[in-house]
């Protein structure tokens, strides 16, 4: 209901401004109100007037004036009291009780589709979801990748948009290469049985570790010339395998890609439980195999030297050359005019004498080895995303560490021609543990199984804490929502840019601000409604029945399309953790002041009230991909 008074105060106001003489001081699209919940200003404003009154040389006080008076002859929207002047300010009161009519009858009559919005015309929207790196554990850093990307899929999904998630695996490059030499020479067939990703991670942490084997020995003391030749030999014979073997895999030869397979299926098994278990579904697992195998990246490199956006350097590596100004002044490259010419990067590479000291940055597409790089495959991918699926938007849930990669690829796609795709990377802050940063490669991560194990230990030990006579199977179900909600919860409800030091026992607690207090709130009105006889229809109750404290809540569960808008907006599912969470404080305040079932006035309203407490708060957790208790 607000977000469709709020829509026609907007459409008035623009009316009204064209009716009281202003629509040449002010473009349409700047006639937008901020929302209040003050019972003095009213629950909406305007300072439009200010900015009116200065372009049009005009006192604001009578700017506002004039345009509440067209306002008011124009005709306020259905639910909307009166418009005021105060201070220049031009405000609008609610009237409360048709307020809470038409709230109570949206959520009533929207169910579960309360929230959400049908578009005539959506965006094709193909998004990254989780896409991690196969053959290794998923850590901490894909849980909080894979909860936020989920959210934030439902809520575009919501609100009337066309999402594919795609699971954008990183199956491919010169690691594998080496995987698959280290599994040959060193593999073990029943290792890898029994646990395909920890036996895979050992060999891929042999591998790596061998490069910084020269000075980890040399720190004990001078090395003899013939034992440190020695190292430097035996590691050249395994980077130089490691390459050959990305060389067969690349060239399809027989040997390499059926164990290759054998690592990615068996990576994809592990991973879909986990994914299983935090109730995260995919549209497809292209990942970036599927670029370098069906051809796309041999075209996106071959289109790029054809048109001349990319040049190959001295080594034989190609690359698209990025200019400073390729970015505008906000360091954004989707507005920015990007220049394609490589004659500037000419000069400057013949200035410098070598592409590292050249005045520009090198986005790579092909390495001097000949091999395709991550930021082909990623090219290739908005290539086929337009093609294939008429994308209106590719959209990267990745971590902040890769900003600096984003803005660089977003460029070199301008520059390749892509114009009419929206790319979106959204960032998050990366996880770091009490002891440093995590690293796969020194075996320093804190893994998902681990995060949910914790989390379901604490949950289960809360639920049997109480003591109720549940069922053991009973209590393990219980726990796991509870686990899940607090993991979940606590990963969206996060600040999205800071870096975070992970915590598990901060993670998995129970306390405070949680998605478990979220969850309560909820299990708290099904048995308000559980020990109803009976819940009556939104037009058999009488607005007039309801106190301040029924207003609040009443007003918040209003809110929650203009949540979901700002959510869209900002590409960003925190908002809506923080309402549920501000929504819950309400409620257990509604619920603490009022009496529902025995109230002498008002009971047939308070149930009305709290059925649509419990509508709203089961939409906007299942946004969140949590799940809400009956009992808890
Ligand atoms: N697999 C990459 C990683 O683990 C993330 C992929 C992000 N998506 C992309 N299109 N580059 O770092």
């Amino acid at each position: 209901m607000l977000s469709s008074t709020r829509r026609g105060l907007v459409e008035g106001l623009r009316v009204a401004v064209n009716e009281a003489g202003y629509d040449h001081a002010v473009d349409a699209s700047a006639v937008e109100l901020e929302d209040f919940d003050d019972e003095e200003k009213g629950e909406f404003s305007s300072a439009l007037s200010f900015a009116i009154g200065a372009a049009a040389g005009e006192n604001p006080m009578e700017v506002a004036e004039a345009i509440a008076d067209a306002h008011r002859a124009h005709g306020l929207p259905e639910g909307v009291a009166s418009v005021s002047v105060e201070n220049g300010h031009i405000n609008y009161h609610l009237d409360a009780a048709a307020m809470a009519r038409l709230t109570l009858s949206e959520i009533g009559d929207g169910g579960m589709d309360y929230g959400s919005r049908d578009l005539a015309d959506p965006d094709t929207i193909i998004a990254d979801v989780s896409s991690p790196n196969i053959a290794k554990p998923l850590h901490v850093g894909h849980l909080r990748n894979t909860i936020l990307s989920d959210a934030l899929m439902n809520i575009l999904e919501e609100r009337g948009h066309d999402v594919t998630r795609d699971n954008h695996l990183g199956d491919w490059g010169t690691q594998f290469g080496n995987l698959l030499h280290e599994y040959v020479e060193f593999g073990d067939e029943d290792a890898f049985e029994d646990d395909p990703i920890a036996h895979l991670l050992h060999l891929y942490q042999q591998f790596e570790q061998r490069d910084g084997m020269l000075e980890d020995v040399s720190e004990f003391g001078a090395l003899t010339d013939g034992f440190e030749a020695a190292i430097e030999e035996e590691r050249a014979y395994h980077t130089a395998q490691g390459k050959e073997w990305f060389a067969r895999l690349e060239r399809g030869d027989e040997a390499a890609v059926e164990r290759w397979e054998r690592f990615r299926e068996a990576s994809i098994e592990r991973f879909e439980a986990i994914y299983a278990e935090l109730g995260v579904d995919f549209d497809c697992w292209l990942g970036e195999s599927f670029y370098a195998r069906e051809g796309w990246t041999d075209a996106v490199v071959e289109k790029a030297l054809d048109e001349d956006v990319a040049m190959r350097g001295p080594d034989e590596s190609v690359f698209i050359p990025i200019y400073d100004d390729d970015y505008d002044d906000a360091g954004d490259p989707e507005t920015a005019d990007v220049d394609p010419s490589l004659d500037r990067a000419r000069e400057m590479l013949d200035e410098a004498g070598s592409v590292e000291d050249a005045d520009f940055d090198a986005f790579y597409i092909v390495k001097s080895d000949g091999s395709t790089v991550y930021g082909t495959r990623d090219l290739a991918t908005i290539e086929y995303r337009i093609r294939e699926f008429d994308a209106d938007q590719s959209v990267y849930v990745v971590a902040s560490e890769q900003n600096r990669y984003f803005q660089q690829l977003f460029v070199a796609a301008r520059k390749m021609g892509y114009a009419d795709i929206h790319l979106e990377h959204i960032d998050y802050g990366m996880i770091s543990l009490p002891e440093g940063s995590m690293s796969t490669r020194g075996g320093q991560i804190v893994t998902v199984r681990e995060v949910l194990d914790a989390a379901d230990e604490r949950a289960r030990d809360i639920v049997r804490e109480k003591g109720r006579n549940v069922a053991e199977e009973e209590v393990e179900a219980i726990a796991r929502k509870i686990a899940l909600a607090t993991v979940k919860y606590g990963m969206v409800g996060a600040n999205r840019g800071k870096d975070i030091t992970f915590d598990i026992d901060e993670a998995v607690s129970l306390e405070g601000d949680t998605g478990p207090y979220v969850q309560y709130a909820t299990t708290r009105a099904y048995s308000i409604l559980d020990a109803a006889e009976s819940v009556p229809a939104v037009a058999d109750i009488d607005p007039a029945a309801f106190n301040d404290t029924d207003y609040d809540l009443i007003y918040h569960l209003g809110r929650y399309p203009l949540v979901l808008d700002r959510c869209e907006e900002r590409y960003d599912a925190a908002p809506l953790a923080h309402y549920l969470l501000e929504l819950a404080h309400v409620f257990n305040s509604f619920y603490h002041k009022n009496r529902v079932l025995d109230a002498e006035t008002a009971a047939a309203e308070r149930l009305v009230l709290t059925e649509a407490t419990a509508q709203v708060f089961e939409n906007g957790l299942g946004l969140l991909g949590i799940e809400t208790l009956a009992e808890m």
